[in-house]
């Protein structure tokens, strides 16, 4: 019997679900086990320590699919976690943030950069380290939006709240020379349009999701592992969180019915 081995994806919540999308996208055949961690979400002020805890639970969980690939799909943990997974598992690992960086690098003029992410993303230096290792003379304006998860984990993606947080947060922005702003955090898609209004359209948003979606679909092709299924995947999701919330939010995201299954996990 024919068994698709999936990629599998996992995020704090429900940010990776932009990967996940684009990765559906790009790569029809592909099935895909998504692991949100929505009862542990925001990574973003936790200990790196707790991030890579948590980071390698959520992958010793989806080993026991047998996937092919694993898609770190949330920026703090592949800023913290990324080397150590990989160090654990015999199968390609990918992280957000190369891919991120390298989707901004193609598209500056100016070579001023914005990144906005999680404290634990900014703290880590990760982009500024990928940006300089792809330009020595990026300049790099890094700003840390912590209340931007919680209202994307809330489903408020266009409130009056999200306007005035994000006017707050990265108005300030606008006075730099800078005409890319990568949205270092997987959650920020699902405000794009509000943030794309507040900073003003001579800043271009860079989201990682279709740059990492390349990545896996050169690394499959590299390996003979592109699956050539003839029936579309069913894909899994699972979510240790409040099952009906990430429900909602996925299916309005993905614009699709999916099945998920609630994980019932040990919340410290
Ligand atoms: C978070 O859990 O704080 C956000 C996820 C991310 O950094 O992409």
């Amino acid at each position: 019997m024919f068994v698709q081995q999936p990629i599998a994806i996992l995020d704090s919540g429900v940010g990776g679900l932009t990967v996940a999308k684009e990765v559906m996208r790009q790569l029809p055949r592909e099935k895909i086990i998504y692991f949100g961690d929505t009862a542990r979400t925001p990574y973003g002020p936790r200990p790196a320590q707790e991030v890579v805890r948590f980071t390698r639970e959520i992958v010793d969980y989806l080993i026991q699919f047998r996937p092919k690939m694993i898609i770190i799909a949330c920026n703090t943990a592949t800023a913290v976690a990324l080397e150590d997974i990989r160090s654990r598992v015999d199968i390609p690992v990918i992280g957000v943030i190369n891919p991120g960086a390298r989707a901004a690098i193609k598209r500056t003029q100016t070579g001023c950069i914005g990144v906005i992410g999680t404290e634990g993303t900014i703290r880590s230096g990760a982009y500024e380290l990928a940006l300089k290792e792809l330009s020595l003379s990026v300049r790099v304006i890094s700003e840390a939006c912590p209340l931007f998860v919680p209202l994307v984990e809330r489903g408020n993606f266009r409130s009056n709240e999200t306007y005035e947080t994000i006017r707050q947060s990265i108005g300030h922005l606008s006075q730099y020379p800078m005409d890319c702003l990568i949205l270092g955090c997987t959650h920020y898609p699902f405000l794009t349009e509000a943030i794309a209004e507040v900073v003003g359209s001579r800043i271009e948003l860079i989201s990682s999701a279709d740059e990492t979606a390349r990545d896996i679909s050169t690394i499959l092709h590299d390996k003979g592992q592109l699956s050539r299924g003839e029936v579309l995947p069913i894909h899994q999701f699972f979510s240790s969180g409040d099952p009906l919330m990430f429900k909602t939010i996925a299916q309005q995201w993905l614009g699709e019915q999916i099945e998920l299954t609630p994980v019932v996990w040990q919340v410290p």
